[in-house]
Parts: structure tokens; C-alpha cells; sequence
């Protein structure tokens, strides 16, 4: 086993480490949520603002985590008590935490449904579809039946928790490396099908032809939310994995390609879906249904959409599953370090836990669908706590934390450590990442923050 000076365990390449974080950003984000808020917001013109938002926050906010991972070689909790003695920085750490747990309760409920869809479509059941409603009606009768739901949960999570709980080389790096190939593989075939369809260039105007009117204050804030929920930002999920990190490993030439392929892969998702769905001749701006709604209703009208379907819905399994195993690292990094715990106890035991908090939210589509806090549901709930609080504040005070308690010119000594030839030709570009995580990143995090609590 590869290991850092005091046994903990590390990363047995980098393009491992670039792969298993890869995996963490890219999930339902991806593909799920961004091609449908691109097609909410406008196209074009949103893919823009969220390119400018990835750019000048999203990749400063994750060279910051990614460098504070690797500095202290722990988890966000340790993170915080290495560089800091303050009790209120110890308490940014274990929110963290709190809200990997809470994420995956409710990200593995939607992740089982695409595992879910992998049966529907294995059983061809889109095909007996004979109203382009029934798709709706059909996902409505799964997610309303509390057994179906459960049971994907279920399954998801174990699947989860048996990768974790394999280690961070053999479980979530080894993972990584099957899983992140094949994800792009499948997506090349499913864009591929996509754009051969006859009809598709509009999908591909819509997508790349700018419509500026469409573009609001609201909509940079929707940009900047989605930019930080899609590279898994403002939790320590990306610090976890920078902790697996050697020194000698250059964290500002991973972490430019993590943005990449994360970047990439949500616009080749985007170009595979809306090429498919305008050729079809259907809805961009069905919003959060997209997939399990407006999907099915392509599968069945193009040529080879028996396969295409079931490639789809693997994909979007792979994608959730790489990510799940983020969230549950950081709960078990967490156990692992600080309490000591087994890596194989912490696993199972802090998976159970989330999956039993998950219940609700799955029971939300059913069983407990009257039961509303604020006006929401359970699942609409925890999602709105953490998304829209929790992560902007996490990413908030995380780059307030680099920037101005340890230092930026401390952080700048650490950033150097392997990538020296780096910092020879790139003196400029390092200079404009120290204005990005002192002022322009919280600046406009906390714009988000107050807009996304109802204040501005
Ligand atoms: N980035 C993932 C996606 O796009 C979701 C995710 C995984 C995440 N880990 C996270 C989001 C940590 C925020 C924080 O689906």
C-alpha cells in the first residue's frame, strides 16, 4: 500500500487522483441537472455565464480545497484543526461533513432511480408506451410506489458502500479507473446517436446560439449554483480527496483537469440530450423531468433506441455512483481519522446511517408526500438546506479561511510544491488565482448566499 509518513493511505497515481475526483464532480449534475437548467435558463447565452462562473470561482474554489487537503493530509475536520486553533473553523470543518451525510440521503434516492430505469429499460417498457404522457405517468406510478423506491435505495447504497469500504486505492481509485472510461464511452455513443438524428442541429443552435435577452441577475446566480454543485464544491468532498495527495503531486495542473472533464462532459451531455429532444420535436424547458420524463419518448422514436436506452440510464448509474462514493469518503475519511475508527466499521455503519435518512426522502414521493416543513417536502427540504446553505456557505468560508486566516501567501509556498516548473511560466496566472480566492470568489458567493435565503 502506497502511504504518506504516518500510514495513511494515498493515491497510487495521478491520474488516479484526477479520475476519482473527476468522478466526484461529474454525477447528476451533469447530466441530469445541467442540461435541464441550460434548457430552463435560455441555452447559449446561460452556457456562457456558467463557463465565465466555473472559470473565476469554480476552478479557484477547488484549487483551494484541493491544496488545504493535501497540506494537512486529513479530512476537513483535522483540515481546519491543523491550520487553525479556532473552535468556529473546527465547526466549518463538521458542517462538511454534516452536509456530505445529508447529500447522499437524498442524492442516492434519485441515484436509484437511474439504477431503477436500467431495469425499465432492459424490460423495454418505454416501447409500450402509446401517449408521449405515459412516460410521466409511468415514472410517477415507480416513485409513488414505496417498495420500488426503497428497494433502489437500497441497492445504490450498498453498491456505495462496498466501493468505500474496499479503500481509498483498491475501492474508490480502482473504481474510478473501470468506471470513468466507461462513462465516457458511453457518452461519446450516446451523443453520437444524438447528432445523427435527422433534425438534431437545431438542439445544437439552441445550445450554442447566444439569445442575450434571456439573461437576468437571476440567471448568473442559477450559473454560479450550478458551477458549484457540479465540482462537487464547498464541503470538503474535493479537500478529502486532496488529502489522499503526495507532495510531490502538482495540485494546479490536476485540478485544471478536473474542471475539463467535468466541464466537458456536461456540455457533451448537453449537446446528446437536446440534439436528440429537439429532433424528436420535444419540450427543452421540461425542467427537472427531463430525463425520466421527456426521455423515454426519444428512446422510442429513434432507430437502435432499445440499446441507446439502456446505455443511457448505465451511464447516468455510473455517473451517480462515483459520486455517491464522494460523499460517503468524507463522512468515513472523518471516522476514520479523528475517531479511529475502521475504515470497513465506518463505511457500513455511516452508509446505514444515511440511507435511513434517505428514508424520508424517498418516502416523500409517496407514503409521506402530505408531510411538509416550511412547504416542503423531506427531499425538497434537505436539498434546498444543503444546496442552497449549506455548500455556498461551506464555499464561502472555505476560501475566506485560505485566503485570509491561513495566509494566500502561505498557501502560495504549498501550491508550489510540485509544480515548481510550473510556477516558472505561469507567475501571471497564480497571481490571478490569489485575487480570486481573497475578493472575487467570496464576493460573489455571498451574493448567492443572500439571494439564494430570500434577502437580495
Ligand atoms: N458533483 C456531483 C454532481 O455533479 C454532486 C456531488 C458529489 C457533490 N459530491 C458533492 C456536490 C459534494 C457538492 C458537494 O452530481
Amino acid at each position: 500500500m502506497i502511504s504518506n509518513q504516518s500510514g495513511r493511505e494515498q493515491w497510487g497515481s495521478k491520474v488516479g487522483f484526477i479520475l476519482a475526483a473527476a468522478g466526484s464532480a461529474v454525477g447528476l449534475g451533469n447530466i441530469w441537472a445541467f442540461p435541464y437548467v441550460v434548457g430552463s435558463n435560455g441555452g447559449a447565452a446561460f452556457i456562457f455565464i456558467y463557463l465565465l462562473c466555473v472559470g473565476i470561482i469554480g476552478l479557484p474554489v477547488l484549487l483551494a480545497e484541493v491544496l488545504l487537503g493535501r497540506t494537512t493530509q486529513r479530512n476537513p475536520v483535522g483540515t481546519f484543526k491543523t491550520l487553525s486553533n479556532s473552535k468556529f473553523w473546527h465547526a466549518v470543518g463538521a458542517m462538511g461533513i454534516a452536509a456530505g451525510f445529508i447529500i447522499l440521503s437524498f442524492y442516492a434516492v434519485v441515484a436509484g432511480w437511474s439504477l431503477g430505469y436500467i431495469f425499465e429499460a432492459v424490460r423495454g417498457v418505454f416501447f409500450d408506451f402509446s401517449a408521449p404522457t405515459d412516460a410521466e405517468a409511468h415514472f410517477n406510478s415507480l416513485v409513488g410506489n414505496p417498495v420500488w423506491i426503497i428497494g433502489m435505495l437500497v441497492l445504490f447504497m450498498f453498491v456505495t458502500m462496498v466501493i468505500v469500504l474496499s479503500g481509498v486505492r483498491k475501492g474508490i481509485e480502482k473504481g474510478s479507473k473501470i468506471l470513468m472510461p466507461l462513462l465516457f464511452i458511453l457518452l461519446l455513443g450516446v451523443m453520437f446517436r444524438g447528432i445523427t438524428m435527422e433534425g438534431s442541429s437545431a438542439g445544437l443552435y439552441f445550445l450554442f446560439n447566444p439569445d442575450w435577452s434571456k439573461i437576468s441577475a437571476g440567471t448568473v446566480l442559477v450559473a454560479l449554483g450550478q458551477a458549484f454543485f457540479t465540482l462537487s464544491l464547498g464541503m470538503g468532498a474535493m479537500m478529502t480527496y486532496g488529502s489522499y495527495m503526495s507532495k510531490k503531486d502538482n495540485v494546479v495542473s490536476s485540478s485544471v483537469q478536473i474542471v475539463g472533464l467535468d466541464t466537458s462532459i456536461a456540455l457533451i451531455a448537453g449537446v446528446a440530450i437536446f440534439s436528440a429532444v429537439f429532433a424528436i420535436g420535444l419540450d427543452p424547458a421540461e425542467g427537472p423531468g427531463l430525463i425520466f420524463h421527456t426521455l423515454p419518448n426519444v428512446f422510442t422514436q429513434m432507430a437502435g433506441g432499445y440499446v441507446f436506452s439502456i446505455l443511457f440510464f448505465v451511464l447516468l448509474f455510473v455517473a451517480a455512483l462515483t459520486s455517491a462514493m464522494s460523499l460517503l469518503e468524507v463522512v468515513t475519511a472523518y471516522f476514520v481519522d479523528e475517531k479511529k475508527w475502521n475504515r470497513k466499521k465506518a463505511a457500513l455503519v455511516l452508509g446505514s446511517f444515511a440511507l435511513l435518512l434517505g428514508l424520508p426522502s424517498a418516502l416523500s414521493y409517496n407514503l409521506m408526500s402530505d408531510f411538509t416543513i416550511f412547504g416542503l417536502n423531506f427531499f425538497d427540504l434537505t436539498f434546498y438546506i444543503t444546496f442552497n446553505i449549506m455548500l455556498p456557505l461551506g464555499g464561502f468560508l472555505i476560501s475566506l479561511f485560505l485566503a485570509w486566516v491561513w495566509g494566500v501567501d502561505k498557501a502560495v509556498v504549498e501550491l508550489k510544491k510540485g509544480a515548481e516548473s510550473l510556477f516558472e511560466k505561469a507567475g501571471w496566472q497564480i497571481s490571478i488565482w490569489k485575487v480570486c480566492v481573497k475578493y472575487i470568489a467570496p464576493i460573489m458567493i455571498f451574493l448567492v448566499l443572500l439571494s439564494s435565503i430570500g434577502i437580495i
